[in-house]
């Protein structure tokens, strides 16, 4: 649906080597900052101090993302994720996401191996490119992979041994600091194994009722996180610091920039900021028209 739309770069949802749950409903929420253009800005004592959310969907639409990345198993997802693969038409490309999954008493080297077979599960779907997710809170509650250069490195490397010349990106969450986005460039990129980076993700924030209370049912929700109309900026800022990292480091690597996108000058934000390609998740959802408008817009 989404290529017929023309969405010519569609992500296939990521994907585990086991079947995993979802978070109970509800898991999306409308989300209300508190600045005057609904920003979000990462590192903001608003974060912790409780952002409203309920069901009032206001445009330009944020929401709450608290899925937990379920997954069906790879029997169910590969033959689907063929089907979704022979669906593209000229021009367009499925995008499969993955990701390790971290269980209790794994060690490491598991944790690793993990990634690399489930790498190995999409290509043999006859994949083109995939993205490792490393956004998501993987490590345990509120820990991304992503902040941890190195390991993403280690894991990058035995991803690669397994899918050869197929190109692989990582998905990214808003990184503050230079240092730890130039590492992780270089623990990637600079080794060969990554061909490309996709961000951001959402932003994590206390999500919080009119009453003050938590907003999201169940232990582990207090925090939930946030796309759309809010994260913009902050996409838009990650993209032209690893626009600059990349002209800085003289590497050739492509950027994908998400976060925000709700409207045909946002696509373009994104490109001047230096984005190479332009995707949207909650915009796209709230307005399955996106694509056309943009694609309208730049002819
Ligand atoms: C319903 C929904 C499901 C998502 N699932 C995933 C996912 O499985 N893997 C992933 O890397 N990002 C996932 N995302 C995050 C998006 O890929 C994107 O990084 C984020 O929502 C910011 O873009 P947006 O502001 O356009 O929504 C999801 C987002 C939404 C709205």
């Amino acid at each position: 649906a989404a290529f017929r739309m023309g969405f010519d770069l569609a992500t296939y949802k990521t994907v585990r080597s086991r079947a995993w749950g979802c978070n109970p409903f509800p898991n999306v929420l409308a989300v209300h900052p508190k600045s005057a253009d609904g920003s979000l800005t990462p590192g903001s004592a608003e974060l912790d101090e409780g952002v409203l959310a309920d069901t009032d969907y206001e445009q330009p639409i944020s929401i709450s993302n608290s899925f937990g990345v379920p997954s069906q198993s790879p029997d169910v997802w590969q033959p689907d994720m063929r089907a979704a693969i022979a669906a593209a038409g000229l021009g367009q490309v499925l995008v499969p996401s993955f990701q390790g999954s971290r269980v209790e008493g794994m060690s490491e080297e598991e944790y690793i191996a993990d990634h690399a077979t489930t790498a190995r599960l999409i290509k043999e779907t006859g994949a083109k490119l995939m993205v490792m997710n490393t956004s998501c809170p993987n490590e345990g509650h509120n820990r991304l992979l992503c902040h941890n250069p190195l390991l993403v490195g280690r894991i990058t490397e035995a991803v690669k041994n397994e899918i050869g010349d197929i190109p692989l990106m990582v998905k990214l969450a808003y990184i503050p600091s230079d240092d730890d986005l130039e590492l992780m460039v270089r623990s990637t990129v600079g080794h060969g194994t990554v061909q490309g980076f996709s961000t951001i993700n959402t932003i994590s924030a206390k999500l919080v009722d009119a009453d003050g209370n938590q907003a999201l049912p169940g232990a582990g929700r207090d925090r939930s996180g946030v796309c759309g109309n809010a994260i913009r900026g902050a996409g838009l800022d990650m993209v032209a610091r690893l626009a600059a990292i990349r002209e800085k480091l003289g590497l050739d690597f492509k950027i994908n920039g998400v976060g925000g996108v709700v409207s045909p000058a946002d696509y373009q934000a994104y490109r001047n900021a230096g984005a190479d390609s332009v995707m949207s998740a909650t915009g796209a959802m709230w307005d399955a028209e996106l694509a056309r408008k943009i694609k309208s817009s730049i002819k």
